[in-house]
């Protein structure tokens, strides 16, 4: 188990656009083996390779979600290998979100609702499906990520700067 370090804003690496991978090969495994352990560790339902530093299109997600209201989270680790958007709903949706590189900031972001996405898993088989509710919203998070996008450039500058301020406020309070 190798938990890797999460770069955090304002990290230059979290800006660069990913390299879709070539061949899945033991070492893209063994990343998304660890990119499970570093994600699982934090507590997080989402990993981008651009989050470990890695500029490879990967990313790993697990919402655990609970069985039953009140039982336990059951794990369903999910691999997107080159994930590509291939269709994105009109309506749109909005979750509160947060983000392991952005930590214990949270704020509501707009996104299509639904989305369609092709990818391929850690086998190397290609899959497509429509995504929609948690899921979607994960999907097109961890995406932008391996644009170097982050979720608080969906805000306005006003909500931007205020997370921005409210982290580095809690840095120094650490
Ligand atoms: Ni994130």
């Amino acid at each position: 188990m190798t938990v890797m370090t999460i770069l955090e804003i304002p990290h230059p690496g979290l800006r660069e656009v990913a390299q879709p991978v070539a061949e899945i090969t033991d070492q893209t495994r063994a990343l998304i083996d660890d990119m499970f352990d570093t994600m699982y560790d934090a507590r997080g339902i989402g990993l981008a390779a651009t989050q470990v530093g890695v500029t490879q299109r990967v990313v790993v997600i697990d919402l655990q979600e609970p069985a039953e209201p009140e039982g336990e989270p059951v794990r369903d680790p999910r691999t997107f290998v080159n994930p590509e958007l291939v269709w994105l709903s009109e309506e749109t949706a909005n979750y509160n979100e947060g983000c392991l590189s952005i930590p214990e900031q949270y704020a509501e972001v707009e996104r299509p609702a639904r989305c369609r996405v092709k990818w391929l898993d850690r086998d190397g088989v290609a899959h497509e499906e429509e995504m929609d509710g948690l899921l979607s919203t994960c999907i097109q998070h961890e995406i932008d990520h391996l644009n170097g996008v982050l979720f608080i450039d969906h805000l306005s500058r006003l909500k931007r700067d205020m997370i921005v301020k409210k982290l580095n406020k809690a840095r120094k309070a650490a």
